[in-house]
């Protein structure tokens, strides 16, 4: 059995459709660091969500990134959401001549043990970009240091698309200014937008592992 540490139920709702194990949810709010890339968030929550349960977790963390931006808001979604808003994040993309973009979701596993020799995730399109995450950069204490030893899998999932001026009701976030083929993701049910999502690329990346580790483990 796994732990989904995450106070969305959707989230862990989606991560069934896609692990043949079972998923429980514990709703702990483990602090977020705050640092440029996503993965180096879903990291260091996955350790946090582990130092809490004891066992096997995963935790994911998302966002939208703006080409034209950098990469902008990427970690900050949410935040950048909550003041800005999107309507305003489509008024400053649609000065640029390049609006492409694309939503990226990390999926994090911790159980405490290390794993075999690759320690990249099973991402073969960008693999050794923003996952090649030096962890230990920021670390200063012994503590700090020893933190980042937690050994922790990460998978991505990413899917390109356009920002567009809003349209369309159904989703949430930035789903009205994100163009996929042709539709906003808020132009798409539930169903269809899980079969593309960047959350469900990196849970089906995650469940493709999970089941070689477990079949190479003999369970
Ligand atoms: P989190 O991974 O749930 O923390 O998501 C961070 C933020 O990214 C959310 O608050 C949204 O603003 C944005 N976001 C993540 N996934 C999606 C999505 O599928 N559609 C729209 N916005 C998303």
């Amino acid at each position: 059995m796994i732990t989904f540490v995450t106070t969305n139920p959707g989230k862990v709702r989606e991560a069934r459709e896609y692990l043949s194990t079972p998923v429980e949810q514990v709703a702990f709010d483990y602090p977020e660091v705050q640092a440029a890339d996503l993965a180096t968030v879903a990291a260091r929550g996955a350790r946090a969500a582990y130092r809490h349960t004891g066992g096997p977790v995963i935790v994911d963390d998302s966002g939208l990134t703006i080409d034209a931006f950098d990469g902008f808001p990427g970690p900050y979604s949410a935040y950048v959401q909550d003041t800005l808003g999107i309507e305003r994040v489509w008024e400053l993309a649609r000065r640029e001549d390049d609006r492409s973009a694309a939503f990226r979701g990390v999926v994090a596993y911790c159980d405490g043990t290390a794993f075999e020799a690759t320690p990249e995730p099973v991402d073969t399109e960008r693999r050794g970009q923003d996952l090649g995450v030096d962890e230990r950069a920021g670390a200063t204490t012994d503590e700090q240091v020893a933190e980042t030893e937690l050994p922790v899998r990460l998978f991505e999932g990413v899917v390109p698309g356009t920002v567009v001026a809003p349209r369309g009701e159904s989703g949430f976030g930035y789903d009205p200014i994100f163009e996929y083929d042709g539709r906003t993701f808020a132009e798409m049910d539930t169903e269809e937008k899980n079969a593309i999502s960047h959350r469900g690329r990196a849970l089906a990346r995650f469940a493709e592992w999970y089941d070689r580790e477990r079949a190479a483990d003999g369970e």
